[in-house]
């Protein structure tokens, strides 16, 4: 149970994309704490379970669907199910995504598109499809997990970083046309988060920890609780005037040189 003690998305029914691991996990366990009927959409069939199941085990409904994000047509069915099961969607989080980095003179045609497909196109797409619905009632509330990686340039992260870097635009986009019809659209930038997400980027513990402590000021990664932190805040009424904010939230990593 979350120390806060709330219950801000009672009678709330929410997706989140990108649920069967990390922060998408963390989030969608926390909204069940907190009173939401809980959607949560993922590729991953066996991490998605244990995510189902926790839902539950905080006493939430829980609904799993699996879905290819970069698969417009799937991902608008499923959607369709989570409508038909728990209802209308109030609180979209637009999560999943993919960590493909390299250098521009090195990365393939392949590359890009499959990042922009995962990580941006997805997010295009899924939020159209909970829109519709969110502007005939008026109200919906809307986070997207950018990154850290969107703000600044660091070599070697071309596709990711530029995927990420649209969706900080995307959300603004969101925002303003939805804005008078009472509809909130907010990103959050996450820094380094002890997920699976990063594994691939290190070759030991001890790099990672090296890495992490020479980058970021608080001289550690975050957790995927601490993110989740943000998004349940971004998408519930303590944020009710906030929208197309970009919310940073990375031990300092992008302040500058340590
Ligand atoms: N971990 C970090 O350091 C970090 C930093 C900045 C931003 N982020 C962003 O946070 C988000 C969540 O990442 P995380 O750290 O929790 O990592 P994670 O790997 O634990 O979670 C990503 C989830 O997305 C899912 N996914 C990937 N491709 C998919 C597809 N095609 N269709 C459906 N689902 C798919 C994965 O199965 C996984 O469950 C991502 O968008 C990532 O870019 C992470």
């Amino acid at each position: 149970m979350s120390d806060t003690g709330s219950s801000r998305f009672s009678r709330r029914v929410c997706l989140v994309t990108g649920a069967a691991t990390g922060i998408g996990r963390a989030v969608a366990w926390r909204m069940a704490e907190e009173g939401a009927d809980v959607a949560v959409l993922d590729i991953n069939v066996d991490e998605l379970e244990t995510t189902r199941a926790g839902i539950q085990a905080r006493g939430g409904t829980a609904f799993a669907v699996i879905a290819d994000v970069s698969v417009p047509d799937d991902v608008r069915a499923a959607i369709s199910q989570v409508e038909s099961v728990l209802g209308p969607i109030d609180v979209l989080v637009s999560n999943a995504g993919v960590p493909i980095v390299g250098k521009v003179h090195d990365i393939t045609l392949s590359d890009w598109d499959r990042t922009f497909a995962i990580n941006t196109r997805s997010t295009f797409v899924v939020v159209q499809a909970v829109l519709h619905g969110m502007r005939e009632r008026r109200r919906g509330t809307i986070s997207i997990t950018a990154s850290s990686a969107a703000l600044v340039a660091e070599a070697g992260s071309a596709p990711y970083a530029p995927s990420k870097a649209a969706l900080v635009n995307f959300t603004k986009q969101v925002a303003v046309e939805n804005a008078a019809l009472g509809i909130r659209c907010n990103c959050v930038c996450p820094g380094w988060v002890d997920t699976p997400f990063n594994d691939p980027a290190f070759t030991s513990d001890s790099e990672r920890v090296e890495t992490v402590s020479r980058q970021v000021p608080m001289g550690r990664e975050g957790l995927p609780d601490e993110i989740a932190s943000a998004i349940l805040f971004a998408c519930s009424d303590d944020a009710s005037y906030m929208t197309g904010h970009t919310l940073v939230i990375d031990g300092g990593l992008t302040l500058g040189p340590t």
